[in-house]
């Protein structure tokens, strides 16, 4: 097993500078290393987000991949984005003793006061029965610094929001919100944190913009259901479902 003790059943390796710390956590995986090990640098040279974005990784910032190995059906394992950004916003919350309160955007952002603070980046690897063999959950979280106008998109860091922190004390505290929501997750599923989910949610009765696949599609944010799925209200009434695709909101 690689890396030190981080506490809450978690190991940490860290690194002054790499590609991207999902590389490093993947090879790591694809080697057989045991789940529950965090990959952390203090900067990122190829930092990636979704939707094949770059995501810049200065110094002060938090970059790091979490392997899991998760034993829940596959169509749910995607369903760890939420639960992850979840126990972001909880760790921030706390870190700021009550200060800071994130909101989440569906289906992987945590926000404050409608600006990007984190994200998550889910990576897979298949065992060739269907299944899920491994999971890199790359976490990005703006601390000393924000993106701003380099990125389409309103943006936040915590010492904008008055939080003074290094990245290491941003990562203890999430490995301690962490633990009880992995746990909750492998009993029950994105459902059993689904109350606590929407109690944060962006955007809820608002009209957003889901873009995806098949061209962007507008609705009303109605729900996040059990599964995880988007629920929007279209324009004719008729509530729709969606499990991809990146909600702007009006
Ligand atoms: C997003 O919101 O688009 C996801 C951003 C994820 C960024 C993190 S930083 C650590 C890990 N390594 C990467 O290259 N990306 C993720």
């Amino acid at each position: 097993m690689t890396g030190t003790e981080l506490g809450h059943g978690f190991r940490l390796v860290e690194h002054a500078s790499v590609g991207s710390t999902n590389d490093l956590a993947r090879d790591l995986a694809e080697r057989g290393e045991p789940e529950g090990l965090f990959v952390r640098a203090d900067r990122q040279t190829s930092g990636r987000g979704r939707l094949g974005r770059s995501w810049e990784s200065p110094p002060g910032n938090l970059h790091a991949s979490l392997i899991l190995r998760p034993a829940r059906p596959p169509a749910e394992v995607a369903t760890l984005s939420l639960v992850i950004a979840l126990a972001l916003a909880q760790a921030v919350e706390r870190l700021s003793e009550g200060r800071v309160r994130p909101q989440l955007k569906w289906p992987n952002d945590v926000q404050v006061a409608g600006a990007k603070l984190a994200g998550i980046l889910l990576e897979m690897g298949a065992d060739g029965r269907g299944g899920c063999a491994w999971l890199v959950a790359g976490i990005g979280v703006n601390v000393a610094w924000a993106p701003g106008d380099a990125v389409p998109y309103r943006t936040t860091s915590l010492a904008a929001q008055g939080l003074q922190a290094t990245p290491r004390q941003v990562l203890e505290g999430l490995a301690a919100s962490m633990r009880p929501q992995l746990e909750r997750w492998q009993a029950g599923g994105f459902a059993a944190a689904r109350v606590d989910w929407l109690a944060r949610a962006a955007g809820l009765g608002r009209p957003v913009e889901l873009r995806q696949g098949e061209g962007p599609v507008s609705g009303i944010l109605r729900d996040v259901d059990r599964s995880g799925a988007l629920c929007l209200e279209l324009a004719s009434g008729e509530l729709t479902r969606f499990s991809a695709g990146e909600v702007v909101l009006a």
